[in-house]
């Protein structure tokens, strides 16, 4: 191996730029040339590279978003696509890529390296944290806090207004999001698609509530069965018309700001251990952290969801303790 690519693909999240940075510096430290490919597997079907160097990552570490940038590519879900990736890879000389990216990018990294034989190995960057093989991917932790500072904020309006608040938080069909930043939040309630409350559950939960607080938070995770924090409003309304009831629905701001320092750590051990992995042989496979180790773990093991695996009972009866 002489030469490795590196890519971003699927949504962006914050602390790619630290993996980037980590997999360059990792690679020039083993006396290899890395070459960065932009926008994700599009970049790479259409031979879109440019040469890295240890200037070329300085001073990124700090910085929310992709330098290489990112897409969602159509080209490189179909053969065709994935045979012309190939050719520009062999066309530039590079031996094995490294994906940062979520579920999507390893579908499309596991299909590419069985059908070419090219060693490939993934970074979990996603603010989702909905795959296998790693306790936290790169991203979520600053997402999470991301939203707990929105939160915050949105706690001082609805307590002055004695309203209620329903926030929607990213994470396409999980729930992760959702779970951890509403217990951070102090949520009176939490709907999330792995524990299926449902709108019946939650209107019993508020008619069993405290009736002296007055100012309410339900947080609302995107993929919930309900269809979103505006559909949990109109139901809302209609059962307590004595609430004054708001929606916020937070979006992007999830995805962007400077990474936490655990996103970059994480980020930074994870670049590292993916070009070893490489020099080691390792190949469809994504590098995760696990009980403080570092572990690879097959594409298509990563790739299957966490769902009622990781949002256990106890998960959800702490919410409920501590929402009374
Ligand atoms: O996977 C990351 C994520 O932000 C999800 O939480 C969300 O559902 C999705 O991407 C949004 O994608 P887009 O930016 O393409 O609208």
């Amino acid at each position: 191996i002489k030469n490795i690519g590196v890519l971003t693909s699927g949504g962006d999240a914050p602390g790619m730029n630290a993996a980037i940075r980590a997999v360059v510096r990792a690679a020039i430290y083993y006396d290899l040339q890395v070459t960065g490919i932009l926008r994700g597997y599009e970049g790479l079907v259409h031979g879109d590279f440019i040469e890295m160097n240890r200037k070329s990552v300085a001073n990124i570490i700090q910085r929310g978003g992709t330098i290489l940038k990112t897409a969602r590519s159509d080209a490189f879900r179909t053969k065709e696509g994935r045979q012309q990736a190939y050719e520009q890879l062999k066309k530039h000389n590079i031996d094995a890529l490294i994906v940062i990216g979520g579920d999507g990018t390893f579908t499309g990294a596991n299909l590419f390296t069985r059908e070419f034989n090219f060693p490939v190995v993934g970074l979990p960057g996603t603010i989702d944290n909905d795959l296998q093989g790693t306790d936290f991917t790169i991203g979520y932790d600053t997402a999470i806090n991301t939203v707990v500072n929105a939160v915050d904020k949105i706690r001082d309006t609805a307590e002055s207004h004695d309203r209620l608040f329903i926030v929607e938080v990213m994470g396409r069909d999980s729930g992760l999001i959702a779970l951890r930043s509403g217990i951070g939040v102090g949520a009176e309630a939490i709907l999330i698609p792995e524990a299926n409350m449902g709108v019946g559950g939650l209107v019993e939960r508020l008619e069993n509530g405290r009736k002296d607080k007055a100012s309410k938070i339900i947080i609302v995770a995107e993929g919930d069965e309900v269809g979103g924090a505006f559909n949990v409003g109109e139901i809302l309304k209609e059962k307590f018309p004595n609430y004054d009831i708001r929606v916020s629905v937070l979006g992007h701001i999830q995805r962007g700001g400077k990474p936490s320092c655990m996103d970059r750590v994480l980020a930074s051990r994870f670049g590292v251990a993916a070009v070893e992995g490489v020099l080691n042989g390792q190949s469809g496979v994504m590098v995760g952290q696990v009980n403080r180790e570092v572990v690879f773990t097959k594409f298509d093991q990563a790739i299957k969801h966490i769902d009622a695996q990781e949002v256990s009972p106890a998960w959800l009866k702490l919410v409920e303790i501590l929402s009374l």
